[in-house]
This record gives structure tokens, sequence and C-alpha cells, in this order.
């Protein structure tokens, strides 16, 4: 079922081996609703754990280094990723680009990285309140994404793009219905002029302040294929409510 709607949890620095237990019930939620794809991205501590222990959800890294080995102290390769049982990585989140200082180019480098690796990449994109309130924020999101993602022959089928605000993260606020289409439409012309016609079966997820109470509404609104979630990830109870509202 390659069209099914699909929902990340994006774990970031929570979770220890106790939230395994949670792990274990979304994976077990998940299997009751098949008609949607179930992914987790655990702290990188956790991924082998996690791999390990379930059944219906993927899991990933949230992050990569561009570069398969070396002096990199502190850095995770998508090689490793792939050797600790993830499946995918999340790259050009909007908080490594702004706490690490993450170019397009680097996020870039870290989805191709990812691919040789053989894993599937979510490659994220998203503007400011302060480029939002001037006007930028098509013009911004869609160069950022133009830059970041990667170029070569037959990624298209293990790429993901997300779309998450920068306002909307963590803070309770969630963009406009409308305002997420029109930003979908911007994003899925920029992958056609990419891709060519196979850009046109990229997955387009929304991200930011997702929720039980307003997941079936944004998964609603036109060309959107899913659901970036944080902090309503960290229960089975939130996260599987988001789950069941895509399916
Ligand atoms: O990557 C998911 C994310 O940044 C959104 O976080 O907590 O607003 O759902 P949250």
């Amino acid at each position: 079922m390659p069209n099914r709607p699909y929902i990340v949890g994006n774990w970031k620095m929570n979770g220890t081996r106790a939230q395994l237990t949670e792990a274990r019930a979304i994976d077990r939620g998940a299997t009751r609703h098949a008609g949607v794809r179930v992914a987790i991205a655990p702290p990188f501590t956790l991924i082998a754990a996690m791999a390990a222990e379930v059944q219906a959800l993927t899991v990933g890294g949230q992050d990569c280094h561009g570069e398969v080995s070396g002096a990199f102290t502190g850095d995770v390769s998508a090689v490793m990723l792939k050797d600790a049982g993830a499946g995918f990585v999340i790259v050009g989140h909007s908080e490594r680009r702004a706490m690490h200082g993450e170019s397009d180019a680097m996020v870039r480098a870290k989805a191709e990285a990812a691919l040789d690796a053989g894993l599937e990449v979510i490659v994220c994109v998203g503007e400011s309140e302060a480029e939002r309130d001037a006007g930028q924020a098509e013009a911004v999101v869609g160069a950022q994404l133009d830059a970041s993602l990667p170029r070569g022959e037959g990624l298209v089928p293990r790429l993901t793009v997300a779309y998450e605000p920068v306002w909307a993260i963590g803070t309770g606020r969630v963009a406009a219905p409308a305002d997420v289409a029109a930003m979908h439409a911007v994003l899925r012309a920029k992958l056609v002029a990419i891709y060519g016609e196979d850009g046109a079966a990229v997955k387009i997820l929304y991200g930011g302040s997702v929720n039980a109470g307003n997941a079936a509404e944004l998964l609603a609104v036109a060309d959107v294929g899913g659901a970036l979630v944080g902090g309503a990830s960290l229960t089975a109870d939130s996260f599987l409510s988001i789950v069941a509202a895509a399916g």
C-alpha cells in the first residue's frame, strides 16, 4: 500500500529505555491501523532496542552526518543508523538548522549520505515567523527545499518532505489549513520541477503542534500525505489517536 498516510513521531531528546513501553504500545496499536504507515524516530540510544522489539513500526534516526566515518566526535553516520536497525532518517529539522548551524548544503549532503546507506530520508523545511510576517514564507521554503533536496537517479521512492513552520513547532499554534495547502502546492511544484513526473509521488508531511484534536483537519488538507509529530508522539495514547485520525 504505497499511498498510505505516513505518521512519524519525532521523539527529539526524550526517552530512555523506560519509554520502550510506549513504543511497544504504539506498535501494537499500529497493527490495528494497517492502512497507515507509522514510524518513530527515537534518540540514537534507543534505535537498536526499539527496532528489535517492534513489528509494525518503522524506526529511524533524527539526524546523521554527511560522511560515512571519520574524526567527527559525537556524530553518527547513516551507515551506523542502518546498522542499528533504522529504516529512515530525518534531516534538516529546524532545531538542527537553528541550534547546530546546519545549512541547506549540509542537509543535502546528509540526505545523500542517508540514501547511499540504503535509508529512506525525510527532508524538513519551514519558515520562521518573521519570514511569514514579511510575506516571504513560500519563497523562503521553496528555496530551502531546492537547495536541501538530494539529486540523483531512482531516489524518489525513498524520499519524503516535511513542511514544519518553525513558529508552529512546540507552540500549540498550528498553520491554517489554507496556508498549509498553499505551501504544499509550492513544494509539489518544486518537486516536479526537480524530479519530473516522479516528483508527483513524493509524500509531503505537515509538522508543527499536530495533536489528537487537530490531526483530522490537517490530514484532510490537499496534498498533506501525513504528519511529523513531536510532543504528541511521546505517549501511545496521544500518538495512536493521531494514527487513528489518519485512517
Ligand atoms: O519534528 C516534529 C516537530 O518539530 C513538531 O513538534 O511538538 O510541535 O509536534 P511538535
